[in-house]
């Protein structure tokens, strides 16, 4: 699917969101707090958008996504980022291979979630850190209702000015279906993870789950 979307991903994500991406990516970067020289792996990282604010920190980044057409647009519009094609839930490193890990808007299109987790704590090394920047759940009642009308109606809207309306739609309806900040933070735990927190960006629209190994 995400071969499809590739061409357009990045202008539509920014649309979707508002421009809260922008806002979102930094807050990630500095959670995830990269030293120069450090070796980061941001797992399904697209078209590189997400691995761009580490790079700029100073960190080493490894580029891992599973969908061809993204690592292709990325490696067209960043050829300065280190890209590879590979599936989260069977890394292609060696144990301890990295600093600290991260995905973002990723960990949701992914069918175990707890395997990919503990795949990222394999490749990274002890006291190294994760970050996950994920769609969540809006603490407050109206952001939740006002949220649901935006998956369910803006965005279907919003869809037919994408090649792929469907896709978007399966967007919609993944950020719907996914849990709360409580379940993801215990999904980190069940793979391994330490010292388990998140935090909460545009009232819980997102969230960052953070970890130790
Ligand atoms: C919503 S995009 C996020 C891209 C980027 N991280 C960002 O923040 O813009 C989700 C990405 O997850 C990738 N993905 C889905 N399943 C995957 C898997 N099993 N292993 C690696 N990447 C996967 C998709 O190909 C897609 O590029």
């Amino acid at each position: 699917m995400f071969d499809s979307v590739a061409p357009r991903y990045d202008f539509m994500n920014a649309l979707l969101s508002m421009h809260q991406d922008v806002h979102w990516r930094r807050a990630t970067t500095e959670a995830l707090n990269p030293s120069q020289g450090e070796r980061v792996l941001d797992l399904a990282a697209g078209t590189g958008t997400s691995s761009w604010p580490l790079i700029e920190a100073g960190a080493d980044v490894w580029s891992l996504d599973r969908s061809p057409g993204m690592v292709t647009v990325g490696q067209q519009r960043q050829p300065d980022l280190v890209f590879a094609v590979g599936d989260g839930h069977a890394l292609p490193f060696i144990d301890e291979a990295f600093d600290a890990v991260t995905i973002s808007f990723g960990l949701r299109n992914m069918p175990h979630p707890v395997a990919v987790l503990r795949e990222l704590h394999r490749v990274t090394t002890k006291g190294g850190r994760l970050v996950v920047c994920e769609f969540s759940t809006p603490v407050r009642l109206w952001l939740k209702a006002l949220y649901a009308i935006w998956l369910r109606i803006v965005v279907p809207i919003a869809s037919n000015f994408s090649h792929n309306p469907d896709s978007y739609l399966y967007l919609a309806q993944s950020i719907l279906d996914w849990p709360n900040q409580k379940t993801v933070n215990a999904w980190l735990r069940e793979a391994g993870w330490h010292h388990v927190a998140h935090r909460n960006l545009t009232g819980g629209i997102v969230a960052l789950h953070r970890g130790t190994r």
